[in-house]
């Protein structure tokens, strides 16, 4: 008989601690709302304790959904009562707490004696402390996963241990995760059929796993625990995640779905909703998929060789081992014009996932008309990227008001730009290598910033001279770096406003005011 895999998606917590991937609570709603039309079984929607931003996101998704929504605790009564107070209006909440099994987890995180002297004394402390995070979050709520952390690289004896103490404790879901991409898939499988061996109650719980990417294997791992006794798989839009990611829920569910004749599994996922959920994430985010990504990237269906093209006409199944419309590719279409009203462009953003408040559909429907006006076909695409500038912004930002660039072949290239806040407006002009340098160059001065361009990219969204042009950029401070995007028929303008809002990622999170808007003339 045909056994169900439960989806439990980490694009909001793990895909979240991706490089530059910074999303605020409204974008989060909209990636939770597309999340459920995609039919996860769980959405993961962020660790409470970490910050009130992340409280009131998965606050205002528990408050909303449907589907189970879980936080993330670590092995602390603080940890678990805030992650509670988060979901306490949840219809299905999840409470996940995790403890640090490995030995390289355990002497890094518990070197301190409190923690016991030895490595077995700090086993034990720890084996303790995972019973008694779960009994604890159990006194909030049935649903309760425990992940033991880097569960791979974990002696098989202690780990089996530790899994059967949270099953006793109460925990409906135990996680194996392979923390740091180490394993291969045949060491993964073999440690999944020993626990299930070793470990008395694990009938109790269902066997989750949560797969890194360092070594490139991560849905290669997932799979094979599936197919070896795990029942509950966790993933991310894209492989979005921490250093090289996750495991793709869209590789995973497309693996399953296409090769039905290996594994008798199913999931409930909505195929059609894949592309639509992958844009989104990627235009909210800000990581952009790679073109020869499986599955959702630019190239997947692409079949550039004449051999390849020819076969595909004769018949698609000589090279198409699934259709881009069973991911939902072909619901791309022209869609709106210049003339299309507000009403219209609503009706659309709904259709592809969007659901932008009023105030949030006037900003969209200003940028919508800026770009109509250029370019005469509007594609979904298009609106993807519109959405992903700066419609969801919770504050009045710093805004670029106008730029002006003088450039070519024998000319040093210069650039002057007026960036407002409230009803404040600076100006400065500096010139640069060539245009784009010359624009962040005056951004930095009329800031009075001096910062790190990590990455930049320029990309054209859809194809034709009129294409709306992204820019995407990566800025550093330290330890921390954010991600800006900018969209425009204008490149160099789309570069500007995606270092701008790069800028605004970075002065918001940290709330810092430049000093220069303090002294400034107003600007109405
Ligand atoms: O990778 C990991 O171990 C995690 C746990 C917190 C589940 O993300
Ligand atoms: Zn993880």
């Amino acid at each position: 008989m045909s056994e169900k895999i439960i989806i439990f998606d980490t694009t909001l917590r793990d895909g979240e601690q991706s490089p530059g991937a910074s999303l605020n609570v409204y974008e989060k709603l909209e990636i939770a709302r597309q999340l459920t039309k995609l039919k996860v079984d769980v959405i993961e929607a962020g660790f409470p304790v970490s910050s009130p931003a992340q409280f009131e996101a998965v606050k205002r998704i528990a408050d909303e959904s449907e589907v189970i929504i879980a936080a993330l605790a670590r092995a602390k009564e603080i940890d678990i009562k805030t992650a509670f107070d988060a979901l306490k209006n949840a219809k299905r909440p999840r409470i996940h707490t995790f403890s640090s099994t490995s030995d390289y987890h355990i002497l890094g995180k518990f070197g301190h004696a409190k923690y016991g002297a030895t490595l077995d004394e700090k086993r034990k402390i720890i084996l303790q402390m995972s019973y008694d995070a779960v009994a604890y979050a159990k006194t909030f709520c049935y649903d309760v996963e425990f992940s033991a952390e880097d569960a791979g690289r974990t002696d098989i004896g202690y780990l089996a241990d530790v899994i059967e103490i949270a099953i006793e404790a109460g925990a409906t879901t135990v996680n194996i995760p392979d923390t740091v991409g180490y394993t291969f898939p045949s060491e993964y499988a073999s440690k999944i059929q020993e626990l299930k061996r070793r470990v008395k109650n694990i009938d109790k719980a269902v066997i989750s796993v949560h797969c890194h990417n360092d070594l490139g294997l991560a849905v290669a791992n997932s799979i094979t625990a599936l197919q070896f006794g795990a029942r509950q798989v966790e993933c991310t839009i894209n492989g979005i995640g921490e250093r090289a990611g996750n495991a793709s829920l869209e590789e995973i569910v497309m693996a399953l779905k296409v090769r039905k004749d290996l594994n008798d599994f199913y999931t409930d996922i909505n195929h059609n909703e894949i592309i639509s959920t992958s844009r989104m994430v990627s235009g909210f985010t800000g990581v952009v998929v790679q073109p020869n990504k499986a599955i959702v990237g630019e190239n997947a269906f692409a079949h550039e060789s004449g051999i390849h093209q020819d076969g595909m006409l004769k018949n698609r199944e000589t090279y198409e081992i699934m259709t881009p419309e069973s991911v939902g590719v072909n619901k791309t279409k022209i869609v709106l014009g210049r003339h299309s009203g507000r009403h219209g462009l609503k009706s659309r953003l709904n259709e592809i996932g969007y659901h932008p408040s009023d105030i949030e559909l006037t900003r969209a429907y200003t940028a919508f008309l800026e770009i109509a006006d250029k370019k005469k076909e509007v594609f979904d695409d298009d609106l993807r990227v519109l959405m992903g500038d700066e419609i969801y912004k919770e504050e009045e930002l710093y805004v670029l008001k106008y730029m002006h660039v003088n450039a070519g072949t024998k000319t040093i290239p210069t650039a002057t730009v007026q960036i407002s806040f409230e009803d404040k407006v600076v100006q400065e002009s500096s010139p640069g290598d060539g245009p784009v340098d010359a624009v962040f160059n005056a951004i930095e001065r009329a800031l009075g910033l001096k910062l790190t361009v990590e990455s930049y990219n320029v990309r054209s969204v859809t194809s034709g001279r009129q294409a709306l042009g992204e820019a995407i950029v990566r800025i550093r401070n330290g330890e921390e770096s954010f991600n800006g995007r900018g969209s425009s028929t204008d490149i160099i303008e789309a570069s500007a406003k995606a270092y701008l809002q790069a800028i605004n990622h970075y002065l918001l999170l940290n709330g810092i005011k430049p000093d220069v808007f303090e002294s400034c003339a107003s600007g109405k």
